[in-house]
C-alpha cells in the first residue's frame, strides 16, 4: 500500500473540467483512464482503455507528462515506458489486490523453486514483480502471448490464479500458478447470476476473465473489458448481464443506449462489484493532482531497467 502525499488545502475552481484542460495545456499533458474510473473521469479522458490499449498508449505518448487516472501498477507501467516523464497518479492510495496478493520477496522464493521456468506476469502485478518477469501479459493478450512461447518451455503464471486456470483451458498448457486474486471479481455471486439470468432469459452473460469458474461457466463471451465493450456492441442480443467492474457499463450504455447492461452483483448487499481501489480517484485528485504536479511514481534505475524489458516484450508479441 501506499501513502497518499498530503497536499496544500486548494480552493476548487467552479468549472473544474475547464480547469483540467486548461492545466493539460499548461503541462503539455495527456490523460489516460481505465474503463473502472467513475464517469465523469472517463468523459475528460484523452484516451479510455483497457491494459493494453492503455500501455500501447504510454508508450507512445508525445505528451510531457501523463496523469494516469487508474490503478497503481498502470502508472507504473507507464513510468516504465517514459522514466524521464513526470507520470500523475490522482491518489497514490489507489493499489490493487491482486498486485498485492503477490509480495515481491514471496514470489522471488517462489520463482526460486523452478529455475528452468520462464514467468510471465499478468500486467496487475508491483514493478518488483514486473522486473522479475520475462513477459508481460494483459487479460486481452494473455492466451496469444502464452501460445507464442515454445511448448517444450516450462511456465510460471502469476499472480492471477483465476486468468492464469483460464489460460491453462485455452491453451491445453500446464503452468505453474501464483495462487493470487482480485477482490472484485472473486465477489461476485453464482446464486445472484443465476436469478438474473431467471429474470432475463433473452441477456447473454459476458465476463472478464479474472472471475471464477462458477461465474466463468455461465459466460457467453469471455474477455478483456475493451473486448466485452466490443462484443457488446457487435452482438445482436439487446441485454447483457455484466460480470466485471460496473464503470466499463458508461461506455457500453454510450455506445447502446438502447440496449440494456445489468451489472452482476457481489456476495453481500453491498457495492463490492466496484473496485475501491479504482473508485479512490475522483474528478477534484485529477484537478489537483495537475496544479500541484504530485503525487508522482517513482521507481528505482534498476527496477525500471530490469522492468522494461518484460513489457518491451509484451508490446512486440502484441
Ligand atoms: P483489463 O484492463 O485488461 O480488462 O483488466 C481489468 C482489470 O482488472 C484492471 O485492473
Ligand atoms: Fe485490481 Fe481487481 Fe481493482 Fe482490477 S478490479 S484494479 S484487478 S482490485
Amino acid at each position: 500500500m501506499f501513502t497518499t502525499v498530503a497536499r496544500p488545502s486548494t480552493p476548487l475552481p467552479r468549472d473544474l473540467v475547464g480547469a483540467i484542460q486548461a492545466l493539460k495545456q499548461e503541462l503539455n499533458a495527456v490523460i489516460l483512464a481505465h474503463y473502472y474510473q467513475a464517469a465523469e473521469i472517463q468523459d475528460i479522458a484523452d484516451y479510455l482503455g483497457d491494459s493494453l490499449g492503455l500501455s500501447q498508449q504510454a508508450a507512445q505518448t508525445q505528451a510531457d507528462v501523463i496523469l494516469f487516472a487508474g490503478v497503481h501498477f498502470m502508472a507504473e507501467t507507464a513510468k516504465i515506458l517514459n522514466p524521464h516523464k513526470l507520470v500523475l497518479l490522482p491518489d497514490l492510495a489507489a493499489g490493487c489486490s491482486l498486485a498485492d496478493s503477490c509480495p515481491p520477496e514471496a514470489f522471488a522464493r517462489f520463482k526460486a523453486q523452478y529455475p528452468d521456468h520462464w514467468v510471465i506476469s499478468y500486467i496487475n502485478c508491483s514493478a518488483e514483480v514486473k522486473a522479475m518477469s520475462d513477459i508481460i501479459c494483459t487479460s486481452s493478450n494473455a492466451v496469444k502471448i502464452v501460445q507464442q512461447v515454445p511448448p517444450s518451455q516450462p511456465l510460471i503464471f502469476a499472480p492471477d490464479r483465476n486468468l492464469g486456470r483460464y489460460v491453462m483451458e485455452q491453451t491445453g498448457r500446464e503452468m505453474v500458478l501464483w495462487q493470487g486474486s482480485c477482490i472484485v471479481h472473486e465477489t461476485f455471486s453464482e446464486r445472484k447470476l443465476i436469478d438474473l439470468k431467471l429474470q432475463h432469459p433473452q441477456a447473454e452473460v459476458i465476463a472478464h476473465p479474472e472471475c471464477e469458474t462458477p461465474i466463468l461457466q455461465h459466460a457467453d463471451f469471455i474477455g478483456s473489458t475493451t473486448a466485452l465493450l466490443t462484443y457488446s456492441q457487435r452482438s445482436a442480443s439487446q441485454a447483457f448481464i455484466v460480470a466485471t467492474e460496473p464503470g466499463i457499463i458508461h461506455q457500453m450504455e454510450k455506445a447502446c443506449p438502447d440496449k440494456i447492461f445489468i451489472p452482476l452483483p457481489g456476495l453481500g448487499n453491498c457495492a463490492c462489484n466496484e473496485c475501491p481501489h479504482m473508485r479512490l480517484n475522483t474528478l477534484e485528485k485529477v484537478y489537483l493532482a495537475m496544479k500541484h504536479r504530485q503525487p508522482e511514481i517513482t521507481l528505482p534505475a534498476t527496477t525500471l531497467q530490469a522492468a522494461l524489458k518484460p513489457i518491451q516484450r509484451m508490446l512486440d508479441l502484441s
